[in-house]
């Protein structure tokens, strides 16, 4: 991701692909952050969490004066640098990148922003340890965090994200419906994206233990059938793209 927001504070970055379904998610994640100071949005890699929790604060910027800032943590290695990487991530860098903890807090406590800590599974305790020292001081910040597992903080809020909505498995869905569905959605918005049109074409509407349904490709491709999806795909999204790019 590349384009930066500029009308409203913070670093949300501009989503390049289209965001599919989780309505009613997104409205579960924004009524959190207004009960609870930290929301973790809780579930297996590749599931949708950082889409999710991007989408959310997106939603949210408008409300929150000193913005919303994103602290990717997914390539940082050392649990020690956790502060700094919130540190740079506020835009502080030049003038600040060797303040303590204490001064990162004494910064944000009169602030009313929020912050995005995004990939925290595998730094969670230093995640944990900062999440608490930052909202016990800070009490206009929120946090919406995204990782594996939840960090274990006082006040934490849980959101499970699961995988979108897939196609009935017993296969009731009808076929002219079955593109509704919101995984269905992605992978065909993703053809698209990669140049590649297909349509929905099973003849016999096989129950999903039956796999493969068959995908075929638009006229200009009619030879070529895109793929066959066992079920246990479309719970991971992460494999969509490459799915697509791979098969068409
Ligand atoms: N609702 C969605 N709409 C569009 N693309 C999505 C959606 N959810 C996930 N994706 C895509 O699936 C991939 C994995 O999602 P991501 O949010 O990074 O998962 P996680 O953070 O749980 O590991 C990314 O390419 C992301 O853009
Ligand atoms: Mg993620």
């Amino acid at each position: 991701m590349t384009g930066r927001v500029t009308a409203t504070r913070g670093n949300l970055p501009v989503e390049l692909t289209s965001f599919i379904g989780r309505r009613r998610q997104v409205q579960d994640v924004k009524s959190a952050l207004t009960a609870a100071r930290l929301v973790t949005l809780v579930g297996p890699g590749g599931v949708g969490k950082t889409r999710l929790a991007l989408r959310s604060a997106t939603d949210l910027r408008r409300g929150i004066p000193d913005g919303v800032w994103l602290v990717e943590l997914g390539s940082l290695q050392d649990a020690e640098l956790v502060t700094k990487a919130v540190i740079t991530s506020l835009g502080l860098r030049d003038e600040l990148s060797r303040w303590p903890v204490s001064r990162l807090i004494e910064y944000v406590a009169s602030k009313r922003l929020l912050l995005v800590l995004d990939n925290c599974e595998h730094l969670l305790d230093a995640c944990a340890v900062l999440a608490d020292a930052l909202l016990r001081e800070a009490p206009w910040l929120r946090i919406l965090a995204t990782s594996r597992q939840p960090l274990g903080v006082a006040g934490e809020t849980v959101v499970q994200v699961g995988p979108l909505s897939v196609p009935d498995v017993d296969g009731r869905v009808a076929p002219d419906r079955i593109a509704e569905t919101e995984a269905v959605a992605l992978l065909l918005e993703r053809a698209r994206e990669a140049g590649a049109a297909f349509e929905v074409t099973w003849t016999t509407r096989p129950p999903w233990s039956s796999w493969p349904a068959v995908w075929t490709a638009s006229p200009w491709r009619s030879s070529s059938r895109l793929c066959d999806f066992a079920p246990s795909a479309w719970t991971s999204w992460s494999n969509v793209s490459t799915t697509a790019s791979v098969c068409s």
